[in-house]
């Protein structure tokens, strides 16, 4: 099989850091450093996937300067696009890193509302090029006008075209597509909580949970845990595959590292234990480098030597 993947980043945006020193309300700042790049997990996902040696392709819908600069900035990292072009200029999120007071301030635009011509235009989209791919991966959040269910339509459209499909989103979008049957769904404890409607606290909670979610969607589920790693629940067998303990510089898109690494792992035909081993690993390869979905293929294998899987006996 081809480790040729489809990276979905339906809210993209252009994420602009700024570093500002001393940063206060009602104050004019001049910024220390700026940074903008392409964002969105799909992003994400992609740089990690093309970090572990592969080719992904990022699609979703952009717009006006902005969608021109999110397209040209994946193009010159070397990572192919096929967009969707909406009337209307793709959104900013600006972080204000402040390094004196260790403060990151965040302001999300949400965008405009994508109107039902583009929406229909990117399934057609989708399905015209599905074939071409061995695995799709569907992360983050719906941008304003898409339905709630619609990467349920997308999972629909990769069944037919025999493409497994690594789910990672949250809130309706997941709850909406996730009956669908994903190969694998990646919610983190929150997300988990969130989509069970209920709190869980200890580890027998989450174990019991995540193969209740397996059982009730029919579905892979591998709970991310940070540090902790993460459980994973294939045939009703459960793993807990654990991360060395590493020196973190950044996990900023650790979850998208893992997916990443899901899918590498997925389309190389690997069995069970080790899609979840790589997954861990990339996730943990990424919070050893600044930048989310950026590491290097020597970190990553060091990494992937010293993750344990273990199968609990429940
Ligand atoms: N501090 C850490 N040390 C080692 N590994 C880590 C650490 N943080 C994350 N990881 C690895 O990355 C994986 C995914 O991380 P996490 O559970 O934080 O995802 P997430 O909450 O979805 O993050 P994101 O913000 O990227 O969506 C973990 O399962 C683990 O393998
Ligand atoms: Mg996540």
């Amino acid at each position: 099989m081809s480790e040729r993947i489809l990276c979905v980043n339906a809210n993209a945006a252009i994420d602009k850091t700024v570093v500002v020193k001393n940063y206060r309300l009602d104050e004019i700042h001049h910024p220390e450093r700026v940074l903008a790049l392409p964002g969105g997990k799909g992003c994400n996902v992609a740089r990690a996937f093309k970090c572990l040696g592969g080719t992904p392709v990022v699609a979703g819908w952009v717009g006006g300067f902005a969608g021109q600069f999110i397209e040209a900035g994946l193009q010159r990292e070397g990572i192919e696009t096929r967009f969707v072009q909406t009337p209307f200029e793709s959104r900013e999120c600006i972080a204000v890193l402040d390094p004196d007071h260790h403060t990151l301030t965040e302001i999300y635009e949400r965008g405009d509302a994508v109107p039902s011509a583009q929406v229909n235009a990117f399934r057609d989209l989708l399905r015209a090029m599905l074939p071409e791919f061995s695995a799709m991966t569907l992360s983050g959040s719906l941008p304003p006008g898409v339905p709630r269910d619609f990467y349920g339509d997308l999972i629909d459209l990769a069944h037919a075209a025999n493409v497994p499909v690594i789910l990672d989103t949250s809130g309706k979008a997941l709850q909406f597509s996730i009956a669908h049957q994903p190969a694998f769904v990646k919610p983190n404890r929150n997300e988990l909580q969130e989509l069970l409607g209920r709190k869980l606290k200890t580890r027998a909670e989450f174990t019991n949970a995540v193969r209740e979610l397996a059982a009730r969607y029919e579905t892979g589920v591998v709970l991310s845990l940070g540090a902790e790693g993460a459980l994973a629940v294939d045939h009703k067998k459960v793993y807990h595959a654990r991360p060395p303990h590493i020196e973190v510089k950044s996990a900023v898109g650790s979850g998208d590292s893992m997916v990443a690494g899901l899918a590498y792992a997925l389309t190389r035909g690997r069995a069970f234990e080790e899609i979840v081993r790589y997954g861990v690993a990339a996730g943990a390869a990424n919070a050893l480098t600044i930048g989310a979905g950026i590491f290097t293929r020597a970190d990553f294998e060091r990494v992937l030597r010293a993750v344990q899987v273990n199968a609990l006996v429940t």
